[in-house]
């Protein structure tokens, strides 16, 4: 779905869920799969910390730095998706001191040109989630399992089993809706939690793992479209897989040009420019693509 007229705002996330209408969130990273993205009419792009995995080769997303989240977000905002875009505050980057990560929201807000932040965790956020509002910096929250926590949750494990670590959940999500999140990401929680967190807080649950009872879903780009391989959580849905037809498509460049057939004579260029049956040089400009304005001939 092309998305035409106005463009989204924030508001979309309050709007789908008093229309009881479900939010669609996608992650990306750069100007080709935000387009894709915003093409395929998502409600809002998240910037995820995920880019340290599945693009930069990281084994987790803490080594994620504030310089290459701004780098992505960029990439991301050139596409002009016309939804939100929302950036995840990296691992290091909200930890230190309150004015720490007003500064380095703000850095993602004015130089990434996301329209709001994330970041994970809990009651201990309260400071941050505060200031970062007071500065009118929308948050979303994240609970349940927070990759960030990795090392002291000891692997990336389901959150929230049992009353006890459920009604933490319960109670966390409560705050931080009262702190002034606008939304809450819940990943890898027992579905009958999330739908009664969802249920219990007025502002919108964004699950990724944490099954149908949220008020939306997010996903990784490269997760759904088979393009990254390392991982396969039991929540991730492919709905295509890119990796494999990438590794043929590939393939088949390489066998031809070892067997001289491509380039072919339809991609070459000959010493003079082809001329129209008006004259004109042949020549189109304005094409869509990285070369648009290169002869066609
Ligand atoms: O970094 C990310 O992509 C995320 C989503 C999985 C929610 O935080």
């Amino acid at each position: 779905m092309e998305r035409k007229g106005k463009a989204l705002t924030l508001s979309v996330f309050g709007r789908r869920k008093r229309d009881g209408q479900k939010l669609v969130v996608l992650t990306a990273y750069d100007l080709t799969s935000a387009l894709i993205a915003a093409a395929g009419g998502v409600d809002a792009i998240l910037v995820g910390d995920s880019v340290g995995m599945v693009v930069l080769g990281h084994e987790s997303t803490l080594p994620v730095t504030m310089d290459d989240m701004v780098h992505h977000c960029r990439a991301v905002a050139r596409a002009q998706p016309r939804v939100p875009i929302i950036a995840d505050m990296p691992y290091g980057s909200f930890h230190v001191s309150v004015e720490d990560s007003v500064a380095n929201a703000l850095r993602l807000i004015k130089e990434g040109g996301a329209h709001a932040v994330k970041v994970e965790g809990g009651r201990h956020r309260e400071a941050v989630v505060r200031a970062l509002v007071a500065a009118e910096i929308p948050v979303m929250g994240h609970l349940g399992l927070t990759p960030q926590s990795v090392n002291r949750l000891g692997g990336y494990k389901v959150q929230g089993r049992g009353a006890a670590a459920a009604a933490e959940l319960r109670q966390e999500a409560a705050l931080l809706a009262e702190w002034g999140c606008f939304a809450l990401v819940l990943e890898c929680v027992p579905s009958v939690l999330a739908a009664a967190v969802s249920e219990e807080i007025g502002v919108p649950t964004v699950g990724i793992g944490a099954g149908a009872g949220c008020d939306g879903q997010v996903l990784v780009f490269h997760d759904m479209l088979g393009l990254f391989t390392g991982l396969k959580p039991k929540f991730v849905k492919r709905y295509a897989d890119l990796g494999e037809a990438a590794r043929k498509a590939v393939a088949q460049y390489a066998q031809e040009v070892r067997d001289g057939d491509f380039p072919g004579p339809e991609h070459h260029y000959d010493d003079q420019p082809a001329v129209a049956k008006d004259g004109s040089a042949a020549n189109v400009s304005g094409q869509s693509g990285y070369l648009g304005d290169v002869e066609k001939e």
